[in-house]
């Protein structure tokens, strides 16, 4: 049992992207081979997304995962050894069990620690977040690595070209510590299943067969209008718990699903575009890692700086959604 702490802080972050990399152009090629039609234009229009990475064959999520939690340590140096709980958001684990997050942690070198996963679809890394700075805070652990990482590609229906266009592969990390200052100001999370039809995989393995439907399916419209009005909601009143204003954020990083979900977000409040941390044109969708991904990005870019007050807005599959204010 580690000593109560009354906050946490994330001291690292670190991302990976798998080497593939497919512009629009490259899709429209790949899809026109199975006689599905789509536009480098289409999809820019409507999502901001030019282009996403795919794994490799012989890669699994838990590879991206360590890869990402790798350049997380390196960058809070840390070592394996003095993580204490791993936590893993992912929608597309490497196996039904065991879970990504004790994979991972073999990976890295590391045992002993607490290690398991969250499934939350693309509102999992703010899940994630939340747990772990909770469970520092309540004295289960001291310093954890938390990781949001997918291979979307491999739950995709190339031939449905409303859905296929959307995804990408990729993995992003953070070293959360117990810190006498506070890092995570606030955190709120949400959940109403009465919308599991709207963005689901409905498959799974039973009888040594695959049973149901294992590719994802999407009614676009739906999810768009629900996610809009959630986002900004949960925005409000993470900021109300935390003791903050709309004019506090120094940046927004949403999830990044779509450019127009994210410009409507930060436009609700207030926030400039300028101010709006976006990976979506480069990643696509990566659901749970893109929010860490994202993170990564803009720390390393030298943009989001010590001492940014940071808004991270989820929204996804379930339906899920929420929101963690936090301090660099
Ligand atoms: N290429 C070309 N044409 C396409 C494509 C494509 N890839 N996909 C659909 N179309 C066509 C449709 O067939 C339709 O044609 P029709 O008018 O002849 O029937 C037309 O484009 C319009 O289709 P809509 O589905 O109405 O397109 P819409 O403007 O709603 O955009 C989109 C679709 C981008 C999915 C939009 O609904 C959206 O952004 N939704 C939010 C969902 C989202 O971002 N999901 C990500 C996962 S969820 C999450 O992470 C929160």
């Amino acid at each position: 049992m580690s000593p109560v702490s009354p906050h946490t802080r994330i001291t690292g972050t670190g991302s990976y992207l798998p080497e593939r990399r497919l512009s629009n152009a490259d899709l429209v090629r790949l899809l026109a081979g199975r006689g599905v039609e789509t536009s480098d234009d289409w999809i820019v229009e409507r999502t901001g997304i030019r282009a996403r990475h795919f794994a490799a064959d012989d890669q699994n999520t838990s590879d991206l995962a360590a890869a990402a939690a790798h350049h997380a340590l390196e960058a809070a140096g840390r070592r394996p050894e003095d993580i204490d709980l791993l936590i893993v958001a992912t929608s597309t684990p490497d196996m039904v069990f065991p879970s990504t997050a004790c994979i991972v942690q073999h990976k890295l070198g590391m045992a002993g620690g607490a290690a398991f996963d969250v499934q939350a679809v693309c509102t999992g890394f703010v899940y994630a977040l939340s747990v772990a700075d909770t469970m520092i805070r309540g004295g289960l652990a001291a310093r954890a690595l938390v990781i949001g990482a997918e291979i979307f590609s491999r739950i995709l229906d190339f031939n449905d070209r409303t859905t296929c266009v959307l995804f990408g592969d990729g993995a992003g990390a953070v070293v959360l510590e117990a810190s006498q200052t506070a890092g995570i100001l606030a955190a709120e999370l949400h959940a109403d299943g009465r919308h599991t039809g709207i963005l689901c995989v409905p498959g799974g393995v039973a009888g040594g067969k695959v049973v149901g439907h294992p590719f994802l399916r999407m009614d676009g419209q739906a999810v768009f209008r629900l996610a809009v009005g959630m986002i900004d909601s949960v925005s409000r009143a993470v900021l109300a718990k935390a003791g903050r204003n709309e004019e506090d954020i120094d940046w927004l990083i949403p999830h990044q699903a779509n450019i127009r979900i994210m410009q409507s977000a930060a436009r609700k409040l207030k926030v400039g575009n300028d101010r709006v941390v976006v990976t979506v044109d480069e990643h696509g969708n990566t659901s749970a890692a893109s929010i860490p991904l994202a993170l990564d990005v803009a720390i390393r870019q030298g943009r989001v700086r010590p001492g940014d007050t940071v808004l991270l807005q989820g929204v996804g599959g379930g339906f899920t959604w929420g929101a963690v204010l936090l301090d660099l």
